[in-house]
């Protein structure tokens, strides 16, 4: 059993050693004034440290900061950098082209190919480039809506496509409200998003029958809210039904790329109208793609040619700049390739593997759950099926204990909840790293009594 006072104890203890490890990366963040709350963008104070880690450099999976420590590093960017940093193949094709222009509002031969290995890799004809992943959500939704001529949208409960505000639907008691913590919010949400729980088979049935929603956006694993796999045949009845309400279904691939090579959709199923990947796909440097079919493709530009001229809404002034083209040009043909993933599966099955065995020996009444090459170890022994109950589950101080254990002896996971991300990179001896610090926290934890 883990008590809260050993839980609490943990915490105290990790605190002061974290302080006592990083005195300089202490300091940048006191002199950092200049930055609102010191840090230029407000992500960057969720770890679970009293302050951040300054970093210094990282390259593959290690990362090194101020202070002179090198880091396992299992959050990756937040998937940023899900395929290691600065792969080879990238760095050189990005130093090339920045002596060679970055922006140009021109398409580039790069991107001609680029086209080509996005549709084969994803198995979509066509394709947009936007700037982030949040933004290719933002422009589907409003394709989907102008394509249908239906306002509503359908997500599901706890589901996180990034600062897209018609997905900021919580439901509460069953009933459905507008996240609460959002800032400067206005508009209700409501009445144009319909909110369900994953898994919910007469729900969606029920929503989607009405014959007014747009498109349903769905991560085909729910990855934000610890995660939630899809119960056996549940996708495929969601594909069946959108297909028979003329519904658009989009998959956002951002995280379950991690699936496997094409990401999930093409490594299990079933295939969506239209797909969303971001993140990764640059390896870092800001870009993001969503792909359709061609059916889709075809309504797309019958839409552009009956419209007035003007503002269509969609996209910004650095979308498929140059850069991002190069980027996602190295990452396609060099880094995400079918080797790469089968190295990443091999870490993620060792991990798994492990921290099995860690709950199997101190018999801990926890789970393991993996989409590919994303593992997450949850503080319950139940998987959840839905947001809501993944939202239950949730043990945010026993977990911020094990993070900040795990960052004081040179392993991290990504912030936001126990997410740990395996690269073609990752080594071996980083797992068992992981997993024996992880072991040794666990005891740690147990021996502690009430
Ligand atoms: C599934 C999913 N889609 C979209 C996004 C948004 O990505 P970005 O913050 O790069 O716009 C995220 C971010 O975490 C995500 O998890």
């Amino acid at each position: 059993m883990i008590y809260r006072a050993a839980i609490e104890a943990m915490r105290t203890r990790e605190v002061a050693r974290f302080i006592a490890a990083n005195p300089k990366s202490r300091l940048q963040s006191q002199r950092s004034q200049g930055w609102f709350q010191g840090v230029p963008f407000h992500w960057m104070l969720d770890w679970p440290s009293p302050f951040p880690i300054v970093a210094a450099s990282a390259k593959d999976a290690t990362l090194t900061s101020i202070d002179g420590q090198f880091f396992d590093d299992f959050c990756l960017g937040d998937t940023a950098s899900m395929f290691g940093h600065s792969p080879p193949a990238l760095a050189e094709a990005l130093a090339e082209q920045a002596g060679q222009g970055l922006s140009y509002m021109l398409p580039t031969a790069k991107g001609v190919e680029l086209g080509e290995m996005l549709a084969a890799m994803f198995g979509l004809p066509h394709w947009q480039v936007t700037t982030t992943a949040s933004e290719a959500n933002r422009a589907v939704i409003r394709w989907c809506r102008g394509l249908t001529k239906r306002s509503k949208i359908l997500i599901f409960n706890g589901c996180y496509h990034g600062a897209v505000d018609d997905v900021f639907v919580d439901l509460r008691g069953g009933a459905p409200v507008n996240r609460p913590s959002l800032i400067g919010q206005v508009q209700d949400l409501l009445p144009t998003t319909v909110t369900i729980e994953f898994n919910d088979v007469e729900a969606l049935e029920a929503a989607l029958r009405s014959g007014d929603i747009a498109c349903v956006l769905a991560e085909p694993v729910m990855t934000n809210i610890g995660m939630v796999r899809d119960a056996p045949g549940y996708l495929e009845t969601l594909r069946r039904l959108c297909s028979e309400t003329g519904t658009l279904l989009v998959f956002d691939e951002t995280h379950t790329i991690s699936s496997g090579y094409g990401g999930h959709s093409n490594t299990h199923g079933p295939m969506p109208d239209i797909m969303v990947v971001g993140k990764s796909i640059g390896g870092g440097v800001p870009c993001a793609v969503y792909g359709f079919t061609a059916e889709v493709a075809a309504k797309m530009a019958e839409l552009n040619r009956s419209r007035p001229p003007g503002h269509s809404g969609i996209g910004t002034t650095l979308s498929a700049n140059a850069l991002a083209i190069t980027a996602m040009h190295a990452m396609l043909g060099q880094v995400m390739t079918r080797e790469a993933y089968t190295h990443m599966l091999a870490m993620a099955d060792r991990l798994v593997a492990g921290l099995g065995a860690i709950i199997a020996k101190y018999q801990l009444d926890w789970h393991v759950s993996h989409v590919g090459a994303r593992v997450e170890f949850v503080c319950s022994g139940t998987p959840p099926r839905n947001g809501s109950e993944a939202r239950a589950v949730m043990d945010h101080e026993l977990e911020s204990a094990i993070h900040l254990y795990l960052t004081n002896r040179c392993v991290l996971l990504a912030p936001f909840h126990n997410m740990m991300l395996l690269s073609p990179v990752t080594q071996p001896t980083q797992v068992d790293r992981l997993l024996q610090e992880m072991g040794n926290c666990v005891a740690e934890l147990l021996e502690a009594k009430a």
